[in-house]
């Protein structure tokens, strides 16, 4: 299997969980390719990806602007293509299982299917600081 994940991440946490996933696609014998997100990303042909991943910090309980942005300009699919998120927080709250609605609608329009969604809390990145550690 070939996996695509588009990861944005503000401070650095989702980009963690985003390497240990990478990590665990290679150990388990397939192929993995993380592409950061930035203003700049241009859009990626996916038809050679089994699985495409979108992972992103939760922000006011929905995904980072330049990730649903970016959903935007991938082309619409022949075929309906799997995805899945991984959505990282700083809180435990519920309410952040539908920060990928919107994106979620934006793929279905290109056809590209959100099959799961995994949360990961690491530490909170606003109002106040956590220590390095
Ligand atoms: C603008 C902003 C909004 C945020 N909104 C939420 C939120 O709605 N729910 C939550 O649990 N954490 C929220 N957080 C905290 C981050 O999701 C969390 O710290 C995450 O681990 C940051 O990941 P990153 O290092 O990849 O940017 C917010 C952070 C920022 C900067």
């Amino acid at each position: 299997m070939k996996v695509i994940i588009f990861c944005f991440s503000g401070t650095g946490n989702t980009e963690r969980i985003t390497q240990e996933w990478v990590s665990e696609i290679l150990a388990n014998g397939h192929e993995a390719d993380l592409i950061k997100l930035d203003k700049d990303t241009q859009p990626i042909d996916l038809s050679a990806y089994d699985r495409v991943g979108f992972a992103y910090p939760v922000h006011a309980f929905n995904a980072p602007e330049p990730v649903w942005r970016y959903a935007k300009t991938l082309a619409e699919q022949p075929e309906s293509k799997p995805a899945f998120f991984l959505m990282v927080s700083g809180e435990p709250l519920n309410m952040n299982h539908r920060s990928g609605d919107k994106l979620a609608r934006i793929l279905k329009r290109k056809n590209i299917h959100v099959e799961s969604a995994y949360h990961y809390v690491m530490p909170y990145n606003m109002i106040f600081r956590h220590s390095e550690a």
